[in-house]
């Protein structure tokens, strides 16, 4: 099987996984099962399913063990996009091509549809898993809990919101999306390693390495995408940064620093995973997907 192949492949299994893992439509409270699935299923690039998966492999860890930590982590990044694109948030009314929640439902469902899908997150993690220690299985759960936290995903947008009009320096500006947006892409990676017993601490250092490096990579793309994409391939409103005067990489920078930044991370990505073979060409392959993606 070819890379591309593998990784759709890992997204149609994912999308099932999901679908089996949300409140089905009909069960009370209807209304905000209805808004949890609109939020989760059919839309979404699902990358962060994808580096569980691909981590996975190189340890030659059963997909059916991976699964729940796929589902974990997307549930947990939905529920960050239908809190983001709150009118207290970024404001945006279109996501993943479609009405964004508090659009489509309403503020309090979208709210509520979001603190849900966070709890299920932790629900599904904390179940009876396929294969895995309870040691492993807690280490999966704190790796979650801290990397969406205060000093993960939630402080890094409380940092995002403080600097909107403001003029970062390039540290502030990483140390907000090494936050915002590279802790969950860390904490993929480190749950797909965690699943393994042989994990050695070369291996571990070589994966936060390089999930560092596409985390950070992956939100100055989107930042880049904002001014060169468009609103129909990105599935959410173009220029949306701009008019928010957000603190972005090209916005500070420039975007021609904004592009060798991107460049030099993916670079760094792939040479922390020297220590790997062939097992971790899935992980190759997904850095190739985030810094050459247009949307
Ligand atoms: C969007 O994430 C928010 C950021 C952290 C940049 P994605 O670009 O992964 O969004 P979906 O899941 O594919 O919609
Ligand atoms: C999103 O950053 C980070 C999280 C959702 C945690 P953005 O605000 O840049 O994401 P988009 O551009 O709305 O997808
Ligand atoms: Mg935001
Ligand atoms: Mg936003
Ligand atoms: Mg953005």
């Amino acid at each position: 099987m070819t890379t591309v192949v593998k990784l759709t492949d890992y997204q149609l299994r994912v999308e099932n996984v999901l679908n089996n893992a949300i409140p089905k439509a009909e069960d009370e409270p209807c209304l905000l099962h209805k808004a949890m699935r609109y939020s989760v299923l059919g839309g979404g690039k699902r990358i962060r399913p994808l580096l569980v998966y691909a981590t996975g492999e190189c340890f030659n860890i059963d997909k059916k063990t991976l699964d729940a930590p796929a589902v974990a982590i997307e549930l947990l990044h939905a529920y960050s996009l239908v809190h983001d694109d709150l009118p207290a948030m970024d404001d945006d009314d279109l996501r993943r091509g479609k009405a964004s929640t508090h659009k489509a439902f309403d503020e309090a469902t979208a709210i509520l549809a979001g603190d849900a899908l966070q709890t299920l997150a932790f629900e599904i993690l904390a179940s009876d898993l396929h294969n895995i220690s309870l040691k492993n299985q807690l280490k999966l759960i704190n790796i979650l809990a801290k990397s969406a936290g205060s000093f993960g995903m939630v402080g890094g947008q409380v940092i995002d919101l403080s600097s909107t009009n403001k003029r970062l320096s390039e540290s502030q500006l990483e140390n907000m999306h090494q936050h915002k947006t590279g802790a969950l892409i860390s904490a993929s990676v480190m749950m797909g390693a965690n699943c393994s017993d042989k994990l050695t601490q070369q291996q571990k250092i070589s994966l936060e390495q390089y999930a560092t490096c596409i985390g950070l990579a992956f939100q100055v793309q989107d930042d880049i995408l904002d001014i060169e994409s468009d609103t129909e391939t990105l599935g959410k409103q173009q220029g949306a940064d701009i008019d928010a005067n957000k603190a972005t990489y090209p916005a500070i920078l420039g975007m021609s620093a904004a592009k060798e930044k991107t460049a030099s991370l993916y670079q760094s990505a792939y040479n922390a995973l020297s220590c790997f073979g062939e097992e971790a060409n899935l992980l190759r392959k997904i850095a190739d997907f985030i810094v050459k993606r247009n949307q």
